[in-house]
């Protein structure tokens, strides 16, 4: 399988602190895996620096056989805007733009397709997502998981090869979040895309291919199949 990505052990010191110690993990090419851990865990800060926003203190990154700490900042903005999504649990969506507007903000970033393919790329997202009849509604007229949908259409829109999702259904009631991640799951899964979601909620990292707990700025995967993984998320003894 080829390797998406590989942390290859990484140190992040944040306030005197080792967030993240020596900590190793490979992600293949369409598969999803979940990193849970407490709060506080350093879940966000892994996140950001395996999305290029943040640096390691020790340590490399290989995004796509390319080892990031040789590559400029230029180079880097590029990887990012081309190959990787982002999700948050906030949406950050664009108050002021409608929800087609906020798909194509990316597409106009990035400048590679006419108005008019960026306007239809963002409208069959929209489709995709079950959001057709509110494409022209802004953030505030959406329910929260209408909004997280509108965002996980703008995180697709330029084609990405890695999805990066922090808390995606966080700020989701139960129902909504199972909703939202289904979608994201067969989002990238139809695309052959790696999805790595990070989460304190089991439950959400239950629906992934591979689970890694984050624990003391190590990351160890929970490798048991399916049920019994269940029951190790759960704290129970197999
Ligand atoms: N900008 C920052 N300045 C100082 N400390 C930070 C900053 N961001 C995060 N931290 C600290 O780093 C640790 C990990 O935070 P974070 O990655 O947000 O954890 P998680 O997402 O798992 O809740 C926490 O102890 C947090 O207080
Ligand atoms: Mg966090």
């Amino acid at each position: 399988m080829t390797d998406v990505l590989r942390l290859v052990q990484g140190t992040k010191v944040v306030g005197g602190r080792p967030v993240l110690d020596a900590a190793n993990l490979t992600i293949s090419r369409g598969e999803s895996l979940a990193v849970i851990g407490r709060s506080g865990s350093g879940k966000s800060t892994l996140l950001s620096i395996l999305g290029l926003l943040d640096e390691l203190t020790e340590g490399e990154r290989w995004l796509w056989g390319q080892r990031v700490e040789d590559l400029g900042e230029r180079d880097r903005a590029v990887l990012r805007a081309r190959r990787l999504g982002f999700v948050f649990q906030n949406f950050r969506l664009i108050d002021y733009l409608t929800a087609a507007g906020n798909v194509t903000v990316p597409m106009d970033a990035a400048g590679t397709l006419t108005r008019r393919q960026r306007r239809r790329r963002a409208d069959e997202l929209l489709d995709e997502l079950g959001l057709a009849a509110l494409r022209r509604r802004r953030p505030r007229q959406l329910s929260g998981g209408e909004q997280q949908r509108v965002a996980i259409a703008r995180a697709l829109a330029c084609e990405p090869d890695l999805l990066l999702a922090d808390e995606p259904t966080g700020s989701l009631d139960e129902v909504t979040a199972a909703e939202v991640l289904r979608l994201l799951r067969d989002a990238t899964r139809e695309r052959d895309c790696a999805l790595l979601v990070v989460t304190h909620d089991t439950a959400v990292a239950a629906q992934m291919d591979t689970v890694t707990e984050l624990v003391d700025g190590r990351l160890r995967t929970v490798t048991a199949p399916r049920g019994r993984r269940a029951q190790r998320l759960r704290g129970e003894s197999t």
